[in-house]
């Protein structure tokens, strides 16, 4: 099969088996666009957790990475939730060991414990509230001013988030290796070519790169931007994979991947995103395999930051 030929028979099989077992499909939008497409929904970090919380299938199928599933796992826990390849990580996540994020939280009493969704259950289980890239501005702005917080574990959304909610939260030192590869001189040089084009960024991208944004937001929130915007070209500073939808939603309109520092590849992929496939997807529904698993007192305890951060978001309508 060519590259970007429809695989129709993968699909029709995958549907099949999606209704035989009551599964729904869930996909982030840095998968790749033949998963988007056979998705039942496709959306954000905070979209995927509220749709798992709210299913009434018996099989979740998460096309994301292994954190996404583990939170639908916690929210779910008599559901089997399967993602296509049990390998796709997230080197975010990874930058935070649950043991060593413990001990940071032990040595700091009297601190409010902020967790970005992109952290293993086991560090959610040591947290007061978490919360996405969607919604981290209003969850924070609801602690008084003088709250004293820890925030972890993606320095690059900490120090974001301080500087638009003027706040001093103590921040994990971590980042995602997507998102620290942009470059200030590739975007810069892409402005020179497309001088009407707005830079789109998303917060886990460092401060030089943000600075150079028109807009900052979660893909959900720069896909809105853009699907909305009256601009015709968009310099889009995350994942490749959104672009995706944002074509989808606005064929007339032009994204350009922001390329990353250290290479002469034209955009940025998310080399464990990109490890799920139509093939994976159609494995992992027919044999039920790999399923998330987490330990039950660890998701006893992770699910009241994830259900906290649900009723907040709820409540703000997001
Ligand atoms: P959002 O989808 O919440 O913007 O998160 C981006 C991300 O890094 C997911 O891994
Ligand atoms: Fe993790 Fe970054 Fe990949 Fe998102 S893009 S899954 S934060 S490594």
């Amino acid at each position: 099969m060519k590259r970007g030929e429809k695989n129709n028979d993968l699909e029709t099989a995958i549907n099949q088996l999606k209704k035989q077992k009551n599964a729904v499909i869930l996909a982030h939008y840095y998968q790749k666009g033949e998963i988007q497409d056979i998705a039942d929904y496709v959306g954000d970090s905070l979209a995927l957790a509220q749709w798992a919380a709210k299913t009434t299938a018996d099989i979740i199928v998460l096309c994301g990475v292994h954190f996404m599933g583990e939170t639908a796992k916690v929210l779910c826990p008599d559901k089997k939730v399967l993602i296509p390849d049990v390998n796709a990580g997230c080197s975010l996540a990874d930058s935070c060991p649950a043991d060593r994020f413990a001990q940071f939280v032990k040595e700091h009493p009297g601190y409010t414990v902020i967790s970005y969704v992109n952290t293993t259950a086991a560090v959610k289980s040591v947290t007061d509230v978490v919360v996405t890239s969607t919604n981290a501005r209003q969850i924070v702005e609801s602690f008084p001013e003088d709250e004293k917080i820890i925030f972890g574990p993606d320095r690059n959304l900490g120090n974001y988030i301080n500087s638009i909610t003027n706040r001093n939260m103590l921040l994990w030192d971590g980042a995602c290796h997507v998102h620290e590869q942009f470059s200030v001189e590739k975007i810069v040089e892409l402005k020179a070519k497309h001088p009407d084009a707005l830079v789109l960024a998303h917060p886990e991208c460092k401060s030089t790169v943000l600075k150079l944004a028109d807009f900052i937001g979660s893909t959900a929130a720069l896909l809105k931007f853009a699907t909305k915007s009256d601009a015709q070209t968009f310099i889009v500073t995350t994942e490749s994979g959104i672009l995706h939808e944002m074509q989808k939603q606005s064929p007339d309109k032009t994204f350009i991947p922001a390329p990353p520092n250290d290479s002469t590849c034209a955009c940025n992929e998310c080399s464990f995103m990109r490890l799920n496939t139509l093939e994976k997807l159609y494995h992992c529904l027919k044999y039920e395999h790999p399923e998330i698993e987490v330990d039950l007192e660890i998701a006893k305890k992770a699910v009241k930051p994830i259900k906290r951060m649900l009723e907040i978001s709820e409540k703000l309508g997001l």
